[in-house]
């Protein structure tokens, strides 16, 4: 007897349809799985006669053959238990075969015969609904995950034996509703108001959330580098609907989802002992990187120096790009990384004030190559830092400072900016605009072309510098809600990128 079960596997962070099919035959009590499938989900073959015989469902003995098709694709996890399991009732004709077309599965079972989650039910929605079925079965944990996904009914299902008496017609769940996000977390209470001082590099911050920039900051230890960075999600708008699925998908495939939709921008910080392939992503089957995770959010890199020099040169083409492609043997998989990339570094490798440095010119040198010409050219602000004064310290909470709320204000106005002018273009900020975009949209007055001709003169510029500064202006232009670039606009640019002219010169 002949059966198929439609599930999903997850190749990069797609869901590509598998037809689970199964052959029953008179002979020796074999259960062989083919069409290449890891150890992992040849391992299904215990949990799915466990799982059948526990839930008080029959486990055929005959000579049982699944394959999973197309065999060119690689099948890796627990994913593909349900649909096993599902095939082995089909074929044995415990449930009616014409049920199964109606529906795609996917989940792991436990032995008992409860369902248990799985990663990336997003994607398999997607995946359900790109196919073109209409219903699709998941553990009641991912449920409301994957409903999130319109035009596809998802129902969650808790066992293995609900869902022999769904496919013989006697239980119908209700369609599952997606899940509220989460409450938002103790990182909230983070605020921009906790850090005295530090004028200049708060407003750097603001600039960078405005359109999306990358942002250096340089100084000696303690200054605050890493308190600012830690901030930057709490003055950032928060995602809409479409960037809220597309990190919730890209976390759901990397097992980082809580079910929900995301509600905030996702920050990561990975340290600075991280691989080239743990940044950018990469594996035997590709996995999603640091700055793939940090889709739609920030990447902070904390200590810039520190890392390896292959993971800092991998990351210069995702970050000009804003996508990366990896390729293992015959197949090539994309990964969407738009991050901003904020980061922080000392200015040598004794970082004490310049008067009481203790470096060789050689060992700053050697500390300022680390971070090569190209990168530097990539970032869009680079922020000097300096101890904040003892009497603005111990001032009390609250004192000059503005909170969060009164800057993300500000940021999600320029952002509407932003958007009503790239309407229908493919740039979602300033900072991700191409060449041809950037002199579209950056209206310069006589008096502002004149300011960046001077500029090129003080701060020497590449082409792709060129357009970072326009870039650049353009934002500080939304944020004070001008139409045009104004001269000043472009000073304040240029002010920014002089810091990375002068580390790529070092
Ligand atoms: N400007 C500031 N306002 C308030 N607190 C500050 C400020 N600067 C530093 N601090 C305090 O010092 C601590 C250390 O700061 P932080 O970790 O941000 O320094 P850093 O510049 O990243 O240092 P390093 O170069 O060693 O990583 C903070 O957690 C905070 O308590
Ligand atoms: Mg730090």
């Amino acid at each position: 007897m002949l059966a198929s079960v439609a599930t999903f596997a997850i190749e990069g962070i797609e869901s590509l349809e598998v037809a689970v099919e199964i052959d029953m035959r008179r002979g020796l009590p074999v259960f062989t799985v083919v069409g290449l499938p890891d150890a992992g989900v040849r391992e299904a073959r215990e949990r799915v006669r466990a799982a059948l015989l526990n839930s008080g469902l029959e486990f055929p003995l005959q000579r049982l053959t699944a394959n999973l098709a197309p065999a060119s694709l690689r099948k890796a996890g627990p994913s593909f238990d349900l649909a096993l399991a599902v095939a082995v009732l089909g074929g044995s004709g415990q449930v009616p075969r014409e049920a199964l077309t109606n529906y795609a599965v996917c989940g792991e079972l436990s032995l008992s015969g409860a369902l248990r989650p799985v990663h990336g039910a997003l994607a398999v929605a997607f995946g359900a609904r790109r196919a073109g079925y209409t219903k699709l079965l998941v553990p009641e944990e991912n449920a409301g995950e994957a409903a999130l996904v319109e035009g596809v009914e998802v129902l969650g299902v808790p066992s293995l034996d609900r869902i022999a008496d769904l496919l013989r017609g006697r239980w119908q769940p209700a369609p599952a509703r997606p899940r509220a996000p989460a409450a938002r977390d103790s990182d909230d209470e983070l605020d921009l108001a906790d850090v005295r001082g530090q004028a200049d590099a708060k407003r750097a911050l603001e600039i960078a959330a405005g359109g999306g920039h990358s942002l250096l900051m340089v100084g000696p230890p303690g200054v605050g580098k890493t308190m600012l960075a830690r901030r930057i999600t709490s003055i950032l708008p928060p995602p809409t609907f479409d960037e809220a699925l597309e990190i919730t998908h890209i976390h759901g495939v990397a097992g980082l989802s809580d079910g929900c939709l995301a509600s905030r921008r996702p920050f990561r910080a990975p340290h600075h002992t991280i691989s080239p392939a743990g940044l950018i992503g990469g594996g035997a089957s590709p996995r999603p990187g640091e700055i793939t995770l940090a889709h739609r959010g920030v990447l902070f890199m904390d200590e810039l120096a520190e890392f390896s020099r292959a993971a800092l040169e991998g990351l210069r083409q995702p970050l000009e790009d804003g996508c990366i492609e990896i390729t293992r043997g015959q197949r090539t998989v994309s990964f969407p990384a738009e991050a901003m990339l904020i980061a922080a570094c000392n200015s040598c490798p004794c970082a004490r004030p310049r008067h009481e440095c203790l470096c060789t010119e050689a060992d700053r040198a050697r500390y300022s190559r680390r971070l090569s010409g190209p990168l530097m050219d990539r970032m869009d602000l680079v922020c000097p830092l300096s101890t904040t004064p003892p009497l603005e310290l111990a001032a009390g909470p609250g004192a000059s400072s503005e909170t969060s709320a009164t800057v993300r204000a500000r940021v999600s106005a320029a952002r509407e900016r932003q958007d009503e002018r790239l309407n229908g273009c493919a740039a979602v900020s300033n900072a991700t605009m191409d060449g041809a975009a950037t002199r579209r949209h950056v209206g310069l007055g006589a008096a502002a072309r004149s300011r960046l001709l001077e500029g090129h003169g003080r701060v020497p510029l590449s082409g792709r510098g060129r357009d970072r500064v326009l870039r650049l202006a353009r934002t500080i232009a939304d944020l004070g809600g001008r139409e045009r670039v104004s001269a000043e606009d472009i000073d304040e640019a240029l002010s920014f990128r002089l810091g990375a002219s002068e580390r790529v010169a070092a």
